[in-house]
Parts: C-alpha cells; structure tokens; sequence
C-alpha cells in the first residue's frame, strides 16, 4: 500500500518556512513515484498557540494523531516568549519520548559544490551516520533543587540510562553498520570522567559488537572525538552516542560539512508501533526568520527519509528517497542556493528548484 497520512506540523520560526518547500517536493515525488500522501495540517506544537492557550498541545493531541503513518515537523521554539525547556519539554520532546522514538538518525555528508568550512576536503570524504539515544539518557526532567534563592542553593539532575534502551540503540547502530560499506561504529562515551554511566555503556558496546564479527569499532572520549571530527572526518562511518552526546556531535557533524541547513533527522520508533517523526536538525533560527533565506535542504531530505522508512526501505519509496538525494546534489552543484551555501536564493526559489531536478529525471 502506497497511501499514507502524514501530520504535517510547522512549529515556529523558520519550520514555517522551510515546511512549505518540503511538501512540495513530496508532492512532486508523490506524484512521480505513485505514493498518495494524505496531509493534516496542524498549528498546535508550536509557541504562537501556547500563547493563546497556555499549553503546547491540546489535551486529545495523541487522540489526534491517532492515526497517522508519520509526523513531519519543523521546529520549536521561540525563547523571546516562551522558555525553550517549557516549549520543548511539551512538544517535540514528547512526541520523542511517548511515541517511544528512541533512534534518532542523522545522516552528514559532505556534497560537491558545498564550501567545506574544513581545509582540504572534497566530496565525499565525509560521510557519516550518527545514530543518537532519544528518549532517555541526559535527558531528563528527574531531579530538583535545594535551598532556592540562597546562597546554599543545591541543583541536581539525574541521568537514566537503562539496559533495555542502550542495547537497542546499540544493536540499531551495528546493524545500520553492517549494511554500510565501511562497516564501523564509533561509540561514543566518557568513561573518564563519568563515571557511573560511561564505563557501564562502554560495557554494553563491547557486548553489542560481540554479536557483529563483521563490524569493526572503537571508543572515544567525546571531547576527543569532537576535535577528530574536524580534524579527520573521514574516520568517521556510524557514530553512535547517548542523547546529550548525540545532540551536540549532530550540530558538529553537519557544520563540518558546511552548513547546518543541510541536515535531516528521523526519530524512529522502529517496530512502527508509533508514529515516527522526520524534521531537520536545525531549530526555529529566530535570527533569519522571516526574511525568506533559510535553507530548506534539512526538511527536504528529512521528508525522503521519511518516504525511505514508510517504504520500509524498497520499492516507490526507496525510489523516491534516492530521486529526493539525487536532486539535492544537483542543485547543490549547479543550482541557486541560500546565503548559508554562499549564495543569495530565497528557500522558495531552492524549493523550486529541488523539485524541478527531481521533475527532470522523470523525463
Ligand atoms: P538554530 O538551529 O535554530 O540556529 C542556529 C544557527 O544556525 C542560527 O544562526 C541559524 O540562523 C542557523 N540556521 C539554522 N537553520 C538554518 C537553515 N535552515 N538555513 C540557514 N541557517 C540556519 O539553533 P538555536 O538558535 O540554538 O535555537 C533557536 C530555537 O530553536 C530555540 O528555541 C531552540 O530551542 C529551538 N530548537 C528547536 C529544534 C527542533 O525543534 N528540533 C532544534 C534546535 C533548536
Ligand atoms: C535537536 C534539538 C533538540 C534536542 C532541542 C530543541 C530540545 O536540539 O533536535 O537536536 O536537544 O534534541
Ligand atoms: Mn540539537
């Protein structure tokens, strides 16, 4: 069945502007691949109706989603008015959390015709996966403070880091691994210094890949895997890491491959007992909102991945997904691009012009 009903939620700041580019390249590959996508627009989730109604999300949101195949989603927030960790903690992050999407996969490559911030790096001499732990980890709301307003005051936050979460997270790294080329994962940890935690994850990995002979790994302390990523990129293949780690190397990861603009994200919840969610990695950018500039290639690519997963990785969406990345590529190499490419294209005009190469290889 190639029919499906996808959430379509902007959010705040520029996923309002870069949404509308991702739909019409879906439409575009929709119609070249013979996949039906059945859209629900949806306001909420984002900071303008918290301000008319004082949530997030109206109380029957999971009632409300019910039945769709996938979420695409822009981003939230928009700390002027509303404090991120109030917006987040009641948007994304729980769609993240009760729809149980506990892979979040962020792909960075390195593309011809994109200006490389790194000396000496061509395409294609980055091309990394990193698989991030998105529903438990740093992320937490556990913990309190002691004393408040005193010079006394005490602040605690707990870390949960569970068996059953870090070995699937694990397992999904080294079997993403062992479908790649290179076949390698990078765990990322420090177990130098945290100490509870990071030697007992180091400790789940060299098990994890006790069941993959056929995949290679290494450990590596985050502040030093952070500095080889500048330094040596192409080291790099699978990367997997806890939820705060991952965070920070997936803004890192596509920077040094020239923009964060480029970059997409899937929180799967594998077994498709939930809906998955596919947005780019960026946030709301409130300092370029509004001027039609952003780069629309993150939720672009982020809405082939989301084909990729509903195809289940064959067939029209499979197609589709690779049709999406080869347009990409094209006009990254020979087309207008956005002021983060170097170039002075609105996110309209990039859009258009993605759909328009995808249009091309049709005929
Ligand atoms: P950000 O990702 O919004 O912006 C960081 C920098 O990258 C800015 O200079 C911005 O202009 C630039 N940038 C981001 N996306 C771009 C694009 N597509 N094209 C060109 N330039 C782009 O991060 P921030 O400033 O830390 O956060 C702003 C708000 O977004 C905050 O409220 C934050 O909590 C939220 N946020 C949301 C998500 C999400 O919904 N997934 C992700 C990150 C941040
Ligand atoms: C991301 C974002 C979110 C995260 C924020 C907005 C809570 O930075 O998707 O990478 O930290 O996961
Ligand atoms: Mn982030």
């Amino acid at each position: 069945d190639s029919s499906f009903k996808i959430a379509v939620i902007p959010g705040d700041g520029i996923g309002k502007e870069v949404i509308p580019e991702g739909l019409r390249v879906l439409d575009r590959a929709g119609e070249l691949f013979g996949i039906t996508l059945e859209y629900q627009h949806i306001e909420w989730a984002s900071c303008d109706y918290y301000l008319q109604t004082g949530k997030m999300m109206p109380d029957d949101w999971k009632a409300q989603l019910a039945d769709v195949d996938a979420i695409y989603f822009g981003a939230v927030g928009w700390p002027e008015t509303v404090p991120d960790h109030i917006s987040l903690w009641g948007s994304l992050l729980k769609f993240r959390r009760e729809f149980d999407q506990y892979i979040n996969l962020r792909p960075a490559r390195l593309f011809d015709g994109v200006p490389c911030p790194l000396a000496g790096r061509a395409a294609g001499d980055i091309d990394m996966l990193i698989v991030r732990e998105n529903t438990e980890g740093e992320y937490t709301a556990v913990g309190g403070t002691m004393f408040e307003g005193t010079e006394r005051e005490v602040v605690m936050q707990q870390s949960v880091f569970t068996r059953h979460g870090t070995d699937r997270v694990l397992r999904f790294a080294f079997e993403q691994a062992r479908q790649r080329a290179r076949k390698h994962v990078t765990v990322a940890t420090k177990s130098n210094g945290v100490a509870v935690s990071m030697p007992w994850w180091d400790g789940r990995a060299a098990e994890m890949a006790q069941q993959f002979p056929e995949v290679a790994w290494d450990k590596q302390h985050i502040d030093a895997l952070c500095a080889r990523f500048v330094l040596q990129p192409q080291r790099f293949d699978v990367v997997v890491a806890s939820n705060l780690f991952g965070d920070i190397i997936s803004d890192l990861g596509p920077a040094c491959t020239g923009t964060l603009g480029l970059a997409p994200s899937a929180n799967l919840n594998p077994e498709r007992r939930f809906p998955s969610l596919f947005e780019p990695v960026h946030g709301s950018a409130p300092d370029i909102y509004g001027k039609n500039i952003a780069n629309p290639i993150g939720a672009i690519w982020s809405g082939a991945l989301m084909l990729d997963f509903l195809g289940e990785g064959e067939g029209a969406g499979r197609r589709a997904h690779d049709a999406i990345l080869v347009a990409i590529q094209k006009v990254l190499k020979d087309g207008p691009r956005t002021g983060d490419l170097g170039g002075k294209a609105s996110t309209t005009e990039m859009g258009q012009a993605i759909a328009a190469a995808l249009e091309a290889q049709a005929n």
